[in-house]
């Protein structure tokens, strides 16, 4: 058994490296942050669920360097630039200058919008990610993504800007609501259906472990999960080409968000179903060998997933979402299918005939 408890990580891109602290209780250990922050000013911004659970224990790590504060409502429907926008005065406000740094304390909300309030005053700050959700810390903290959604389009508006660090504190993820933490699940089954069929194979077999977030497991899952994703992001920080892999199952996922007026699926949710659609299209399409998206969607199930389409969105009203969606080219439909558990591709020969029907066999064997 793996009995580890603190991962020194790092994620290196041709600019630099920067590190990625994870372990218990680090959010309150002071020579964790004191590395991490240098001198100018510090301003923490969270949301109104995880300031009252982390913010004093942060606090108390920093010591006697003072903090400016900005807590914003909790949720996705706050990840907007007026939010940005209360970011940046706030930053004004206390006078922050080139020097300062930004600590997002929070989930992927908070991360992609702290970071991208980063990358933008006064064209680029340091930002220190302090992901509190599983989804977080095993992919939004990692790799420099960040952005804030638009009513035309979720993360439509944002930039490239890579955090100087990432410190994980796994023990945030007991306080982590159940549905939170499944939905980090899907992202983490992901590594392995994309790239790594090992990490595939043990997760299936700590299925209970991972249930009842037994400690070292969920600590070597973020390990092996942050580890794929430096590869990742190493290989292609900007997404020209193999970054895009990380998008396996959103395009059909970010189509059931959109029709579902995104208040019926958190994100983990709606991936959990599309990975497994992607399969069962590559299947159907003889570009993946049978059973795999059984499989995929037998480990999803133990890990709580709904795979369940819903009745009431069409295959076709689906088709049309995805269409629209921003990872569309001209040249036809951009979805990242799977060759088999641990091998995925980009494929653009999809026709629109293809997708329907890979939608409606998925609804027909959920319903
Ligand atoms: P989130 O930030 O909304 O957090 C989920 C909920 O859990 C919120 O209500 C939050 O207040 C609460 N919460 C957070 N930590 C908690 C804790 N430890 N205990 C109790 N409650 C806690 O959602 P998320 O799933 O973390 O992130 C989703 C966002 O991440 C989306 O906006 C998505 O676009 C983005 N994302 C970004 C990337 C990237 O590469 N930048 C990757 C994946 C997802
Ligand atoms: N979560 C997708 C990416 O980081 O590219």
């Amino acid at each position: 058994m793996n009995d580890q408890t603190h991962y020194n990580l790092e994620i290196c891109l041709p600019a630099g490296r920067y590190p990625v602290h994870l372990g218990p209780g680090l959010l309150g250990d002071a020579e964790t942050w004191a590395g991490t922050l240098p001198p100018g000013k510090i301003l923490i911004v969270s949301d109104s669920n995880v300031a009252p659970l982390y913010l004093d224990t942060v606090k108390q790590a920093l010591g006697d360097r003072p903090a400016e504060i900005l807590v914003l409502p909790a949720g996705e429907t706050h990840k907007t630039v007026a939010s940005w926008n209360q970011v940046m005065d706030k930053l004004v406000e206390i006078g922050a200058l080139r020097d300062a740094t930004l600590v997002a304390l929070g989930g992927g909300v908070i991360g992609d919008l702290a970071g991208f309030a980063a990358a933008t005053y006064m064209r680029g700050i340091r930002f220190v990610q302090a992901p509190t959700t599983l989804l977080a810390q095993v992919d939004a903290s990692v790799g420099g993504k960040t952005a804030v959604n638009h009513p035309a389009g979720k993360n439509l508006v944002g930039a490239f800007h890579q955090p100087a660090a990432v410190i994980i504190d796994s023990e945030t993820l007991n306080t982590l609501p159940l549905r939170e933490y499944r939905a980090g699940l899907a992202e983490v089954v992901k590594y392995g259906v994309i790239r790594d069929p090992g990490f595939f194979e043990w997760l299936e077999q700590r299925v209970d472990a991972l249930n009842e977030r037994e400690v070292h497991v969920v600590l070597e899952t973020i390990a092996r999960c942050v580890r794929n994703k430096a590869d990742v992001v190493a290989e292609d920080e900007k997404e020209h080409g193999v970054r895009a892999l990380l998008n396996f199952g959103h395009t059909f996922a970010h189509a059931l968000e959109t029709l579902s007026g995104y208040n019926r699926y958190l994100h983990g949710e709606a991936v959990a179903i599309g990975m497994v659609v992607a399969t069962t299209l590559s299947e159907q399409r003889g570009l993946c060998a049978l059973g795999c998206a059984t499989r995929i969607a037998g480990l999803l199930d133990a890990l709580g997933l709904s795979l369940d389409w819903p009745a009431e969105i069409s295959a076709e009203a689906a088709w049309e979402a995805m269409a629209m969606d921003k990872k569309a080219l001209d040249s036809g439909l951009r979805l990242i299918l799977a060759k088999g558990i641990g091998d995925a591709f980009v494929d653009q020969s999809s026709s629109q005939h293809d997708i329907v029907r890979a939608i409606e066999t998925h609804t027909a064997a959920t319903a």
